[in-house]
């Protein structure tokens, strides 16, 4: 054998897996994006990657079915402009991949009622939709944890408050693992230092998200909405030093600064010492148009993707037939070691 050769072979390893998804039930924000996706865009080339579109969990509160329709294609073209290349990862929709639902119910027979009433998602959405409290709501970390157990992937990149969820996913796994030998693989949050939890620019104290557009930044945003946004952004009134990382004090300006050091790559005390001696009259306006050019490109993108249906139709098309492939697997093996018979 060439030296080449054996070199090759010593460094060629698997790549390790990673998956996630995102439901299509509202526009995607900054959290979302800071959060998951451009972790997720940052290390494609790194790992085996598949992505989708959580169609199925939506429904666990009413959706509009054609704007649901619409924005699980959307979303699609979003995920591309993020640069989620579907040459090089796997994307697709949930509800074309049937295993999810089938390998749900599975684990929704190894999943304990004590563990669901205690997931915090479970008991904000109850609170938050007293007139449907449908029993998709309770057991949907069931099929989260179906969703993710099916690829058997390393790593799931989410933002904070998908924690807990994952966490289920192992210990369901470890359960089942438990009592039929190895079928899933344990797989591991995989959460960003900064961020991971992005709070709305008017609400900072609760987690950015759709229900509050005024303070909720849109991928599809255009620029002056987006400067809009950050020019109204709650801070405080310290003059003394404006421009300083404190989470428990100074809520609205730790976002901020998190927000710019997740787009620029700069560190807090890079971030204190540029805005050393200015206030949020400067502060406020530079971090909007950070966000701005980040997006600007992702944006434009995005627009030009939605245009062509075909080509995204397509794209979903592949992507089912790809994870049907890898999810089929998986199902099988479990169908067989918990006794369905096979034809
Ligand atoms: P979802 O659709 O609510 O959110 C999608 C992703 O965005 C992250 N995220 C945030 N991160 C930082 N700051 C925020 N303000 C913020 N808001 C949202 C979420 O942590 C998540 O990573 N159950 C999941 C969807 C899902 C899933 C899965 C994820 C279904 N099956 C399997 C991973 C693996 C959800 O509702 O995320």
């Amino acid at each position: 054998m060439e030296p080449m050769e054996k070199e090759q072979t010593v460094t060629e390893q698997p790549k390790k897996r990673m998956l996630s998804g995102i439901q299509p039930s509202g526009d995607l924000h900054l959290g979302n994006y800071l959060g998951a996706i451009k972790n997720w865009a940052d290390r494609v080339n790194e790992y085996e990657c598949f992505y989708f579109m959580a169609d199925m969990h939506t429904i666990t509160v009413r959706q509009d079915p054609a704007e649901l329709r619409k924005r699980s294609l959307n979303q699609l073209a979003q995920y591309i402009a993020c640069g989620l290349d579907p040459e090089k990862n796997t994307l697709f929709l949930q509800s074309h991949v049937p295993a999810h639902a089938q390998l749900g119910w599975v684990l929704d027979c190894y999943t304990m009622f004590g563990e669901l009433s205690r997931m915090t998602q479970f008991k904000d959405k109850s609170a938050k939709h007293k007139d449907n409290i449908n029993a998709g709501l309770f057991t949907y970390p069931a099929l989260m944890a179906a969703d993710i157990l099916l690829y058997q992937p390393d790593y799931v990149p989410v933002g904070e408050d998908q924690k807990q969820h994952v966490e289920l996913t192992r210990d369901i796994a470890q359960r089942f693992n438990a009592i039929y030998g190895d079928v899933f693989k344990i797989p591991e949050p995989f959460i960003a230092k900064t961020g991971a939890r992005i709070y709305g620019l008017s609400t900072p104290d609760a987690k950015m998200s759709k229900s509050v557009p005024e303070g909720c930044v849109f991928l599809m945003d255009d620029p002056d909405t987006i400067a809009r946004k950050f020019k109204r952004a709650v801070t405080d009134s310290d003059t003394v030093n404006p421009v300083h990382f404190d989470r428990q004090n100074k809520p609205g300006v730790s976002n901020l600064m998190n927000i710019y050091a997740t787009v620029t790559g700069e560190t807090y005390e890079q971030i204190e010492a540029e805005f050393e001696g200015k206030g949020y009259g400067v502060f406020k306006p530079a971090v909007g148009e950070a966000v701005i050019e980040h997006l600007r490109p992702i944006r434009e993108e995005a627009e030009r993707l939605i245009k062509d249906k075909a080509y995204l139709h397509q794209v979903y098309e592949e992507g089912a037939q790809k994870a049907s492939y890898v999810a089929g697997k998986t199902l099988r093996k479990v169908y067989k070691k918990i006794g369905f018979y096979q034809l």
